[in-house]
């Protein structure tokens, strides 16, 4: 039998995540703020698209033109129909990597994504890949790719492999992905109260083993349980798209790129003193105890000068995209909790409010009263960024001009929503990508556009859907069992929605 999974997980799906860090937008500020001129990207390119949620939310919202493959003929239609309904005009095709890579009719790109993908292809997948992208990456084109990382997986790798080898073994075939999940981290919980010494040299294991219990099904089979699965030292990274000529410009993830947000005063100090900036990040992957990269390449790349970089940063457009009453000024880092200044974050907060969108040059000048300098401001905003409360606009003309494709993609996907907990996302003309809107929220938006006008009468409409299905509300654990309190329930979520989320949605041009 020809086996076109070369080992990758197929009899499930995978699950429908939508990627920020996908959006070629995203490089924007993460460049800037780095020195780096972001890159003008009109054509890009997604390997291994999943269920296809994050490219066709960028190719419906934005101008730019997609390309992508995803093998799993499951995902490629998934993705395909809802290119077909957005009419982005997104070639999504369900070739191997290497049938896709090896294409006559692509073009060239400007930016390349892999998100999930790396850790868990072969060896020779990889090196595919990194032939595709130095052929196909355009001079100053951008690579987001990201990887499992040492020396953060180092203590759960063996655990990994256990489960593997488990599913393989003893696991039964027939009985499907699920079981074969199931029956490992069954056999993982028996181990462990045989008390091994595996587990007191690495005393979070019991720990982790729970968290994993608890986590999607589709996510633990494509995560943990194909044939190949490698975590990789960042400095093993760079050699391997040395290849493809690419240097490595910053994290994707915001947050890494604050230092205070992540590192001890020693270690900055510690960190500042290695003069080598490839050996510094690998030294930083050890202070962090780093599991999971996700970064950014770019082949040439043109840095900025201090000037360029403060008069680039000042012109972008920014838009708060959380309620104030939903930031929570307490951060998750890896030193535990940081928790931002309100004498910081409250002044610039208040000025973004009305979620009409401002440049960093018009916040700069409403903050000139306050003790507030530029470079604190940008550093503001990188975080508000990666806390998912702000996102930055693409131009004018493009949310002109994408909005009609992003009103059919959405329309679609908020009627499948009445049938279905798959997706929570929806695309905005706005941001060119994502934005999180919760199953319930997606039905106000219908009973809304229906002509509903009371939170009353929203709760009633969205009732109906539910109720005709045999699906309730949960609330504080606990499933709400008449209709009496799923009503209740559903009233004042809409309540709450039309007050304080609806506003944002409109700003996002999503209703
Ligand atoms: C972990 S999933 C990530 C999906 C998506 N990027 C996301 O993050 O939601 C990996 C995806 O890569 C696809 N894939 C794995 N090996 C592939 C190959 N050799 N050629 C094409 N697609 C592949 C799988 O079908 C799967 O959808």
């Amino acid at each position: 039998m020809n086996d076109w999974t070369a080992g990758y997980i197929a009899d499930i799906g995978y699950t429908f995540g939508y990627y920020r860090e996908l959006n070629p937008l995203w490089t924007k500020l993460a460049f800037l703020y780095n020195g780096f001129m972001p890159p003008e990207i009109t054509s890009a390119c997604e390997l291994g698209f999943g269920q296809g949620m994050s490219i066709n939310f960028h190719a419906a919202a934005s101008t730019c033109s997609w390309h992508g493959t995803d093998f799993n003929p499951a995902h490629a239609c998934y993705g395909q129909n809802l290119a077909s309904i957005g009419g982005s005009g997104a070639k999504l095709y369900d070739e191997a990597f290497i049938e896709f890579c090896t294409r006559q009719d692509l073009p060239e790109f400007d930016y390349i994504g892999l998100h999930g993908i790396w850790s868990w292809i072969s060896l020779s997948n990889r090196a595919v890949i990194v032939d595709f992208i130095r052929r196909k990456l355009r001079v100053g084109g951008v690579v987001y790719i990201s990887y499992n990382t040492l020396p953060g997986w180092s203590g759960f790798a063996p655990m990994r492999h256990l489960m593997a080898e488990h599913a393989k073994i003893i696991g039964v075939e027939g009985h499907g992905i699920v079981s074969r999940v199931n029956g490992a981290l069954d056999f993982t919980e028996k181990l462990l109260l045989t008390h091994p010494a595996y587990a007191k040299a690495n005393p979070y294991i019991a720990d982790r083993l729970k968290a994993v219990k608890q986590q999607n099904r589709q996510y633990l089979a494509h995560e943990y349980f194909n044939r190949d699965w490698l975590p990789m030292h960042f400095a093993t990274m760079a050699d391997s798209l040395e290849p493809a000529k690419l240097t490595y410009v910053c994290s994707a993830n915001y947050h890494e790129n604050i230092n205070p947000l992540n590192l001890t005063h020693d270690q900055q100090t510690f960190l500042s003193d290695i003069s080598d900036p490839m050996f510094r990040e690998s030294v930083r992957d050890f202070i962090v105890n780093q599991q999971f990269r996700r970064d950014f390449w770019v082949k040439g790349g043109l840095k900025l000068s201090n000037l360029e970089k403060t008069e680039a940063l000042q012109s972008v457009q920014v838009i708060l995209i959380t309620h104030r009453k939903n930031i929570d000024y307490k951060i998750k880092s890896p030193m535990g909790e940081f928790t931002l200044s309100e004498e910081i974050y409250n002044p610039i907060i208040d000025i973004l409010a009305d979620h009409e969108p401002k440049t960093l040059a018009q916040l700069e000048q409403a903050l000139a009263q306050t003790d507030l300098v530029f470079g604190q401001l940008v550093e503001a905003v990188m975080i508000l960024m990666g806390a998912g409360h702000l996102a930055v606009l693409q131009d004018p003309a493009a949310i002109q001009s994408v909005k009609a494709n992003v009103d059919r993609l959405n329309a679609y996907i908020i009627n499948k929503t009445r049938g279905s907990n798959d997706i929570t996302f929806l695309a905005s003309p706005v941001t060119g990508g994502g934005i999180f809107v919760t199953l319930n929220q997606q039905l106000f938006l219908l009973a809304l556009k229906q002509g509903c006008t009371t939170p009353t009468a929203v709760a009633q409409f969205v009732w109906q859907i539910l109720a005709a299905q045999g699906r309730k509300l949960i609330s504080d654990d606990k499933t709400l069992e008449t209709a009496a309190d799923n009503l209740a329930e559903l009233n004042l979520q809409a309540t709450v929605f039309i007050e304080n989320q609806l506003p944002i949605l409109k700003a996002l041009h999503i209703f």
